[in-house]
């Protein structure tokens, strides 16, 4: 079982056009460690001139499940096809806090992304008051029945574990505890998706950074990374790039 590593960069809100020169010194980490996928997902605003440099695959945070209409301020797959993404986040606990978007949501969003040939990146991941109540595994399962686009293969979709209380905190899960939950998760995937689950890349995703990237890259079924802060430079980013092809 080969899975290729990915390591993605979600930048959120954060970055200029002046910024995207960090995206070459990242770019030439991806060409000397051809052994892992590398991206990163700038803001809209980013995407298509970030992907214009032509040396990295780009993705955005989010998208709109419809393909055009009147949705004002949103943006489709085909939109962010056309500006050169590759891929998209889709159901971050950000925006699923900020904008109340549900499991359903997520799935159509995933859908979409798929349908217009970009990989979807799924994310999913327990509060800090559902881990100390003993029901993480049972919220990401909910989460994957609820967001999981029926029939998706690994070539077109992603799933990121992100443990919301990690998120930008500098506190991570214990190896033990990421090991269970990308098991359980690897479980889930097979019972929606078959076969096909084996070969679909499951990123961590949570207060990655150089630091901490090689244990987390070693675990069993961590497939990669889901990065945030520390995507923002290449002098952060390119180690954990390194970490995964050793991992
Ligand atoms: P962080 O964010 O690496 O800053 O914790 C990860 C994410 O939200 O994708």
């Amino acid at each position: 079982m080969t899975r290729r590593k990915l390591v993605a960069g979600n930048w959120k809100m954060n970055g200029s056009l002046a910024q995207l020169a960090e995206l070459d010194a990242i770019a030439a980490a991806a060409r000397t460690n051809p052994e892992v996928d590398v991206a990163i997902c700038p803001p809209f605003t980013l995407v298509a001139p970030a992907a214009a440099r032509g040396n990295l695959s780009i993705g955005a945070q989010d998208v709109h499940p419809n393909d055009k209409g009147a949705h004002t301020g949103d943006v489709s797959a085909a939109m962010l096809k056309e500006a050169g993404a590759s891929l998209v986040i889709v159901g971050h606990s950000e925006r699923r806090t900020d904008h109340a978007e549900t499991s359903a949501l997520v799935r159509a969003k995933a859908e979409a992304a798929i349908g217009a040939g970009l990989i979807a990146i799924v994310c999913i991941g327990e509060t800090e008051e559902e881990r100390l109540a003993g029901r993480a595994v049972q919220v990401v399962e909910e989460q994957l029945n609820g967001s999981i686009p029926p029939g998706a293969t690994a070539e077109r979709l992603v799933v990121a574990y992100e443990p919301v209380w990690a998120i930008g905190t500098g506190r991570t899960p214990t190896v033990q505890d990421v090991a269970e939950i990308h098991a359980a998760i690897r479980a889930k995937l097979r019972g929606l998706l078959g076969d096909a689950a084996d070969q679909v890349r499951i990123l961590y995703g949570g207060s990655v950074k150089a630091s901490n990237a090689a244990e987390l890259m070693a675990v069993p079924d961590v497939d990669g990374a889901l990065v945030g802060g520390a995507s923002l430079t290449a002098a952060d980013f390119v180690p954990i790039v390194v970490a995964a092809a050793k991992g």
